[in-house]
């Protein structure tokens, strides 16, 4: 078994997270391991390629678009000493959100609308890492101003950015590529890639506050 991160290995070359905790999504679990299916979670995606995280386990990391938990999930397996602030605004995935955040608790369920963060800026308090898989056209301005309220300089940042969401006629080379023009002018970009061939069209971008 190989440990690619904090609680995350690689078992009989399947992903798995070292978990306490039941099957959330259909996952399967043994020995005190879920599995952590690529197709269904872009994060996994990402570090079956190889890109890696230095969470310790005692970060505060604020999720936009947390759905009803699925990459919550895990990463709250791997954060299982910090907490996950985990907003989403759509009803149906939320009410799956709750039952997971009510067996765990490092999971705090945010029903609001993520391109608001004043809303819930009483209950956010500044985070160590945003992670964010929303799909929408102005997903970046989303993270400006999430970051503007809850990162310090050096907080760290990944966001899953689907070609069709941000522009549905333009090649996805050219989306990614103003995407990243985009994000470069106020963040610091660590690494971005292909989520291929787990998500089609979708590029994962590592980035930290630099200023
Ligand atoms: C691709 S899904 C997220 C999947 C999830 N991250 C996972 O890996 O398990 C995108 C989610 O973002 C939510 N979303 C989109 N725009 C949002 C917004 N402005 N505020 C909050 N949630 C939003 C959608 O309702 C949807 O559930």
């Amino acid at each position: 078994m190989k440990e690619l991160m904090r609680n995350v290995y690689l078992k009989d070359g399947t992903l798995v997270t070292k978990s306490k905790y039941g099957s959330h999504y259909g996952e399967k679990v043994f020995d005190g391991f879920r599995e952590w299916i690529p197709w269904r979670s872009k994060l996994a995606a990402m570090i079956l390629k190889g890109h890696r995280l230095k969470l310790k386990g005692d970060e505060k990391v604020l999720y936009l678009g947390a759905a009803s938990g699925t990459t919550v999930s895990h990463l709250a397996d791997i954060v299982d000493e910090g907490v996950i602030y985990a907003v989403e605004y759509a009803a149906k995935p939320f009410e799956k959100l709750l039952e997971l955040a009510r067996e765990r608790d490092n999971i705090i369920p945010l029903l609001f609308d993520a391109s608001k963060p004043w809303k819930y800026s009483g209950i956010v308090e500044k985070v160590d890492l945003i992670y964010q898989d929303i799909a929408q056209k102005n997903q970046i301005e989303i993270l400006e101003s999430n970051a503007e309220f809850f990162l310090e300089k050096g907080g760290e940042i990944v966001i899953m950015v689907k070609a069709r969401s941000v522009d549905s006629t333009a090649e996805p080379e050219e989306v990614f590529e103003s995407v990243l023009r985009k994000m470069g002018e106020r963040f610091k970009i660590v690494n971005h890639g292909s989520l291929m061939p787990y998500h089609k069209d979708h590029i994962f971008v590592h980035a930290y506050k630099s200023e």
